[in-house]
Parts: structure tokens; C-alpha cells; sequence
């Protein structure tokens, strides 16, 4: 299971990249338009906390494939680490997925609604496909079925190494479905992911560890003190 952070802020990435084992970053417009500074710094900033080994998604801006095909290249020559190229399903970004692969990059196809477009893109070459969850679940259709059921076509196919990356997560249900019904793969936001760790009644056991131990060995006191 790969976890993501669906972040361009920096204090996050730090944050969760030092205590969650998560295995890359993903981005898109709207994330760094988010943080409203420069395009470069901000993913640089990014590389720099995550290293070369995790992963870097980032997403095209063309909308025709030789547009898509020359950002890519761009962004491949002047960011070294172990970048993702993001590129939304349409006909020209599916043409653009074939041209890449054969070129030898690493592509994640996004803006998914459907469990078609996973298949699809799965067939152009993209190594990931990130289902919009929360967004298709927003108009009133089923983000965790999109999953199942790619994943279940996909199956089919022994030699298929293309892996589902959820997206689009809300809550915690959400992703676990999700996880649930296929994808090796999610990519959850810093609010989210926090709440998938999180349990009151884990809170309360840790409180309870230190006071019942308190009692006998000294308030405040740990092993560091004792052995
Ligand atoms: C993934 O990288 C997607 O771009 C992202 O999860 C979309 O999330 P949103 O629907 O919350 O904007």
C-alpha cells in the first residue's frame, strides 16, 4: 500500500514527510496556485524535503498532446528527482501518455471520473490513474465503485503493473473504501490523512499508560530514567 500527501505546502510536506511513512507528493494547479508563490521555488522546496527516492507528481497545463509532450520534457530536464508527470485524460493527453512512455517517463493520469478513463489511461501507459473520489461522489455518482471497478477490469490482465492512485478524499471513509476496493494507491490531503491515524480512545490509552506508570515510578519519568 502507497500513502501520498496532496500538498504544496511546504510546513505540511515537512511535517508529514519526518512522521508518516508516506512515499511521495502529489500536486496539481490548484495546490500550488494555492501557496501563491513562485512555480520553481515551490517545487524545488518540495524536492529538497522529499528527496530523490520518494515521489514527485506534477501536473501539465497544455491541453494539446505536443504542448503536454514539451512541458513534460521541460520538467524533466530542470527537476531532478523522481518526478510523476501528471497529465488529465482527454484525447490529447491519452496521445500525449503514449508519446511520454515510450520516451521512458513515469506518467499519472488524473482528472478521472470514470473507471473507463482508468482503463484507458492504463492502456496509453501511465503507471498510475488517480480517480477523483470525493468529486465524483460531489454530482452524485460513486467514487469508491470507479475504483472496483477498474481495478476489477485491469485484473484481468496478469501483465498490468498500472496502479490505481485515489484521489480527491474528503474523509477518511472515503480512502479506506477506496483502499478496499482496489487502489494501491491514495493520495490524501494533511486534515485527512491525520484522521486516518487518529483515535480518542487510543488518546486516552496512551494517558492512561503514563499516569497508571507515573503512580508507581515517578510522575514524568520513562525508561530513559529507570533502566
Ligand atoms: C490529486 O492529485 C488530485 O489533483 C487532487 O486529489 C484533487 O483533489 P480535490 O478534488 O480535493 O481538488
Amino acid at each position: 500500500m502507497e500513502y501520498l500527501l496532496d500538498t504544496a505546502n511546504l510546513e505540511e510536506i515537512k511535517y508529514f514527510n519526518e512522521k508518516f511513512p508516506i512515499v511521495g507528493v502529489t500536486t496539481n494547479p490548484t495546490i500550488i496556485a494555492n501557496e501563491k508563490g513562485d512555480y520553481k521555488k515551490i517545487i524545488n522546496s518540495i524536492l529538497e524535503i522529499i528527496g530523490t527516492e520518494k515521489m514527485l507528481h506534477v501536473q501539465v497545463l497544455g491541453r494539446d498532446a505536443e504542448t503536454i509532450i514539451k512541458e513534460a520534457g521541460l520538467l524533466k530536464e530542470t527537476l531532478k528527482g523522481n518526478l510523476y508527470i501528471k497529465i488529465p485524460v482527454s484525447d490529447e493527453g491519452l496521445k500525449a501518455m503514449a508519446v511520454l512512455k515510450k520516451k521512458g517517463f513515469n506518467i499519472t493520469a488524473t482528472g478521472i471520473l470514470t473507471s473507463q478513463q482508468i482503463v484507458f489511461a492504463a492502456q496509453a501507459g501511465a503507471d498510475y490513474m488517480a480517480p477523483y473520489v470525493n468529486r465524483a461522489d460531489n454530482i452524485g455518482g460513486d467514487g469508491v465503485r470507479v475504483v472496483s471497478e477498474a481495478y476489477e477490469i485491469l485484473s484481468r490482465n496478469k501483465d498490468n503493473k498500472a496502479k490505481i492512485l485515489g484521489a480527491s478524499y474528503k474523509n477518511v471513509k472515503q480512502v479506506h473504501d477506496s483502499i478496499l476496493a482496489g487502489a494501491e494507491a491514495v493520495t490524501v490531503g494533511s486534515d485527512v490523512l491525520k484522521q486516518m491515524i487518529y483515535h480518542p480512545y487510543t488518546d486516552w490509552s496512551i494517558d492512561k499508560f503514563e499516569s497508571d506508570w507515573g503512580k508507581v515510578y515517578g510522575n514524568g519519568k520513562n525508561l530513559l530514567d529507570i533502566l
